[in-house]
């Protein structure tokens, strides 16, 4: 693989809730070839010290404009840091990197805990075919974009909120269950605990499911084995060989 590094430049900003970012950046190849369950690492300038890269899910991509969306809880120095840029801004960036969810059939569901909504709105926006996202937080506040912001033709969203501030009240596990027997796929990505048991759920609906994994990552390219998974054909890299994988492949708790 040869890897691309260019210098993306900030075009655009949006912080809500105090706590999410939508990082928009002029990035043309990235923008292009970027796919859906694919990331970025962006590098963060020597003069606030030494600093790992950090990965960043993409959400959305104008390959005509060139740009490209990530959306990130700011969560400690690194995410307060990428989201202190201001617009206009040149980054240093890598990617697109790691797999992609392959297109997914009509009637796939699509589910999403936290911020794992990021890659599956953007399988969702661009997805051939009708698809249902499932998007569950704890409260409204939480929510880390406007639901109007993921339409298209075909597209339907189900909310839920544990607190019940919003959407349905209960779980993303509670909204798979009310849409899981007129699924024909699931496509996922959330906390691990989640992706666990949506796992089990599909495997005994016997749908394929696909799942996104989330892992804490230092270089994105595969050299220093900082983000191993257990699967079936032994320890893989969820960067270079995920982050995403077939259901049937991940290993959760010493049972695939
Ligand atoms: S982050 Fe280095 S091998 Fe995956």
């Amino acid at each position: 693989m040869v890897n691309s590094y260019s210098t993306a430049i900030v075009e655009t900003k949006e912080i809500t809730s105090d706590r999410y970012c939508k990082l928009t950046l002029k990035a043309p190849a990235a923008s292009v070839k970027g796919l859906p369950g694919q990331f970025v690492m962006l590098y963060l300038p020597s003069e606030y010290g030494p600093m790992l890269p950090r990965p960043f899910s993409i959400y959305a991509t104008d390959r005509e404009k060139g740009l490209i969306s990530l959306l990130f809880e700011i969560r400690g120095r690194g995410t307060e840091l990428v989201a202190g840029f201001d617009e206009g801004s040149g980054i240093k960036l890598l990617g697109p990197l790691g797999s992609c969810f392959p297109e997914p059939p009509p009637g796939a569901l699509l589910l999403a805990g936290g911020l794992g909504v990021a890659p599956l709105a953007f399988l969702a926006r661009r997805a051939k075919t009708p698809v249902t996202v499932l998007y569950a937080v704890q409260k409204a506040d939480n929510l880390a974009f406007q639901p109007e912001e993921l339409t298209r033709p075909g597209l339907i969203l189900h909310l839920a909120s544990e607190d019940g501030s919003i959407g349905y009240e209960g779980t993303a596990l509670d909204l798979l269950a009310m849409h899981l027997e007129q699924a024909s796929a699931l496509y996922s990505c959330g906390p691990r605990k989640m992706l666990s048991k949506a796992a089990s759920m599909a495997a005994k609906a016997g749908i394929e499911c696909f799942l996104s994994l989330e892992e804490r990552m230092a270089c994105g390219i595969g050299a220093c084995l900082g983000c191993v998974t257990e699967t079936v054909q032994g320890y893989k890299r969820v960067c270079s060989d995920g982050p995403v994988f077939a259901a049937g492949e991940v290993v959760f708790n010493g049972k695939a």
